[in-house]
């Protein structure tokens, strides 16, 4: 992978995609503390606030011998309209890779294109750090906690994913991303959601080509008992804590809250000790009760650990000496 940009799940193949999972299990057991990143600099260029990936891959620069710096929106040339082209040239005169969070709640597709067109001027790799369309790189955390938690059996393990949203009113990255992850590696997930908020349909028929491939089950359902019913693991996707633009969305959200909330007698319709995955930000009582979020099966601080072995392995390979190999350890 080493030059390679990942602005999003399908920049992986699902050969590449285990490997820098395998690694960062290596990592996190530290079987492998080989400082990868020796000499190199890292660019984080965050648009958008930023908790979990902006610390977690400061973090890793440093923990695999590298360096980063981090710009606000306000910091570079770009607010005085330098071109997004410029801006990607000059950068790369300077940094080993920029990690970039891009997305506009008011214009929706417009941090994706501004996104891609930073990838397209670049002469360095280009990660995808959010934008409006997928989130690769929280997906590689979850993927890990998955793993941690099923071993081998992942593959035979049905995740339920849920939220209340749609794809034209906030960014869904988290749920394109973790769409086209099952399809790539065969596995079986539900998607939950109300009527009328479907996710973009390019993401679909997507995922739904990858997994003639490989196998994966994708199941798309209204009714959140009836997804999480038998299931193995439920993850809620923020829809409610985060504040939008739109009365009329606002409200319609605020209509659905308490019945696509989830809660402990919906978590009860799961599988026996089926844990909680939320990749947060989020707020008791909006998505989720309290008792969920801090019950004994909620994995969301495991998750939020995750995205440093993940992004560690993942910088390791895409501007490190990593090696870039498959292993047939669980998907
Ligand atoms: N989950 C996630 O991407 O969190 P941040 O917005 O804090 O980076």
């Amino acid at each position: 992978m080493l030059g390679r940009h990942v602005l999003g799940m399908t920049d992986f193949d699902a050969d590449e995609l285990r490997s820098v999972l395998s690694l960062a299990e290596r990592m996190k057991s530290g079987d492998d503390t080989h400082p990868y990143l020796t000499g190199t600099d890292l660019g984080l260029l965050f648009h958008v606030p930023s908790t979990r990936t902006r610390v977690s891959f400061q973090v890793a620069a440093a923990q695999l011998g590298g360096r980063s710096y981090t710009y606000g929106p306000e910091e570079l040339r770009l607010a005085n309209n330098e071109t997004v082209e410029d801006t990607a040239g000059v950068l790369s005169r300077y940094l080993s890779a920029l990690v970039v969070r891009w997305y506009d709640m008011a214009d929706y597709g417009a941090g994706h294109r501004r996104l891609h067109t930073m990838a397209e001027h670049s002469s360095i790799p280009v990660i995808n750090a959010l934008d409006d369309e997928e989130h690769p790189c929280q997906v590689l955390a979850d993927l890990l906690t998955l793993r941690e938690r099923f071993g081998d059996e992942l593959p035979r393990k049905r995740v339920v994913y849920t939220w209340a949203y749609s794809s034209r009113q906030k960014t869904p990255g988290v749920l394109h991303s973790s769409l086209l992850a099952a399809a790539l590696l065969g596995h079986h997930v539900t998607f939950a959601h109300p009527p009328g908020f479907e996710l973009d349909e390019r993401y679909v028929k997507e995922a739904q080509t990858l997994a003639g491939a490989s196998g994966a089950r994708l199941d798309f359902v209204e009714d959140m008992a009836e997804a999480v019913r038998g299931s193995d693991a439920v993850y809620v996707q923020s829809w409610k804590s985060l504040r939008l633009p739109g009365q009329h969305e606002w409200q319609a959200r605020t209509r659905l809250a308490d019945r696509w909330r989830v809660t402990e007698p919906v978590m009860a319709l799961a599988a026996p000790g089926a844990p909680f995955l939320d990749c947060m930000p989020s707020n008791r009582g909006e998505e989720m009760d309290a008792e969920v979020k801090d019950g004994p099966r909620s994995l969301i601080f495991d998750q939020a650990e995750n995205r440093l072995h993940a992004q560690k392995a993942l910088l390791a390979q895409v501007i490190g000496s990593a090696p870039s190999t498959a292993s047939a350890s669980a998907d």
